[in-house]
């Protein structure tokens, strides 16, 4: 038998449920956003990650999933999806056009990384990216955004850390400081931290091994007026809407960051950001658009949902339609369409199996009620219906089946 690829997932029900309730709270809130869907391809130009996403990020290094076509293209699977909204934005002309844009995407991304709990090689983000505004104000509504999805999904034990990194402005002076520190006790450090130097100094300050020893006496980034007047703002835009702490630790693991980023935390495992963010005010223009700031943040789901934990979503009440007799089965087979085709829930249809098989289907399949239909009833134009909760049993008129088993549901 073939089986699964390692690192990747059948989802079976109910979590196959869960997806689809956090997908329509999020769609939801979207839309209470004005934000609009854009579905944005699986593969790209692998060449697209590696300009955006950055080629000193663990997802380029060694994450990705990369191809060559017949063609003799080189392709990948999406490991994000800010690049292809970025990459779309440009390619549709937005800029001239309608430069504002508010885009949210639902999909599955792609990376080839050690699979432990909570971190998979396929995995659904749901994202959105805000194009077009250098304002403050955009970076707090992201963020609330963000908010709201996690509260219309029953999320209740979270925390959000906030951080500014900085702008082309301020944050060399910065990186070169970190950096000269770091080198004073270069074999201090871990062997992922002594590459991380050469590649992303900041990094570090997030490393699970060396960020507490470091982050406590390295030194702190110092912001430029006009960053520091953007974090202020955003901070006053949040106050009293979203509860947050600071950490100047926090640095995301994605090249294109610029001023605010954030994440949403659960639990205390390695894996715990269910969701991050952050402006990209470079990203447009550094991937051949026009200078166009932006803003976004991406959630994990399958992380989103190991949060809330595992709340049985609400069950429509299900009628289970049984034949006892060929002869009964297309009078069976009528009734249970036209009861879904007037919007109830009908399962059955296992016409050549027994009753007791039937009756234990049902069961399994969480029915209220089961309809049966053998000779004696068909002679009668009559079905059985009986409740599987009371076990009582009654018989209903095929003319009164619609309303009577409506004003059971
Ligand atoms: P990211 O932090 O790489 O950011 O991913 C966002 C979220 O995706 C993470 O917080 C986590 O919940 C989930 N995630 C990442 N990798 C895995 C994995 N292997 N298995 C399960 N879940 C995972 C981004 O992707 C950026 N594009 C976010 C963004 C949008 N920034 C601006 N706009």
């Amino acid at each position: 038998m073939t089986k699964l690829v390692r690192g990747f997932r059948d989802i079976l029900a109910p979590q196959s449920d869960y997806f689809t309730e956090i997908e329509s709270a999020a769609r939801r809130v979207f839309k209470l956003a004005g934000a609009d869907e854009i579905r944005i391809p699986t593969v790209e130009l692998k060449e697209l990650f590696v300009k955006s996403t950055g080629d000193t990020t663990d997802i380029v290094q060694k994450e990705m999933y990369s191809f060559e076509d017949a063609g003799g293209r080189t392709l990948a699977l999406r490991p994000e999806g800010t690049p292809g909204v970025v990459r779309a934005y440009i390619e549709n002309n937005f800029a001239a056009n309608s430069p504002v844009q508010k885009l949210f995407y639902i999909g599955n991304m792609f990376r080839a990384e050690r699979p432990q709990a909570g971190r998979y090689r396929e995995f659904e983000q749901i994202g959105l990216e805000y194009i077009g505004s250098a304002a403050p104000a955009a970076d707090a509504e992201t963020i609330l955004i963000l908010k709201d999805i996690v509260t219309a999904f029953g999320i209740k034990n979270y925390s959000v850390k906030i951080n500014s990194l900085g702008c082309p402005e301020c944050r060399p002076a910065y990186k070169q400081e970190l950096v000269k520190y770091l080198k004073k006790d270069f074999d201090a450090l871990c062997d992922k931290c002594k590459e991380r130097l050469e590649r992303n100094p900041l990094r570090v300050l997030d490393c699970k091994i060396d960020g507490p020893r470091i982050a406590a006496n390295a030194p702190k980034q110092k912001l430029c007026a006009t960053c520091v007047e953007h974090f202020e703002e955003v901070k006053n835009l949040l106050n009293g809407r979203i509860d947050y702490t600071v950490d100047e630790n926090l640095v995301r693991g994605l090249d294109y960051y610029t001023r605010t980023v954030f994440e949403f935390q659960a639990g205390d495992g390695a894996q715990n950001a269910i969701a991050g963010g952050g402006r990209y005010d470079g990203l447009v223009k550094s991937m051949g658009g026009p200078q166009v700031p932006a803003v976004g943040f991406a959630m994990g789901v399958e992380r989103a949902i190991a949060a809330r934990g595992e709340i049985a979503p609400k069950t429509e009440n299900k009628i289970f339609v049984i034949s006892l007799d060929k002869t009964c089965n297309a009078k069976a087979f009528e009734i249970m369409y036209s009861l879904r085709v007037k919007n109830i829930c009908a399962d059955g249809g296992l016409f050549d199996k027994n009753l007791k098989t039937q009756l234990k289907a049902a069961d399994k399949a969480g029915a209220a009620y089961a309809l049966l239909l053998g000779p004696d009833e068909l002679a009668k134009n009559i079905f059985t219906l009986r409740d599987f909760k009371t076990g009582s049993q009654k018989e209903i008129k095929f003319e009164n089946i619609y309303t009577e088993v409506k004003s059971l549901l």
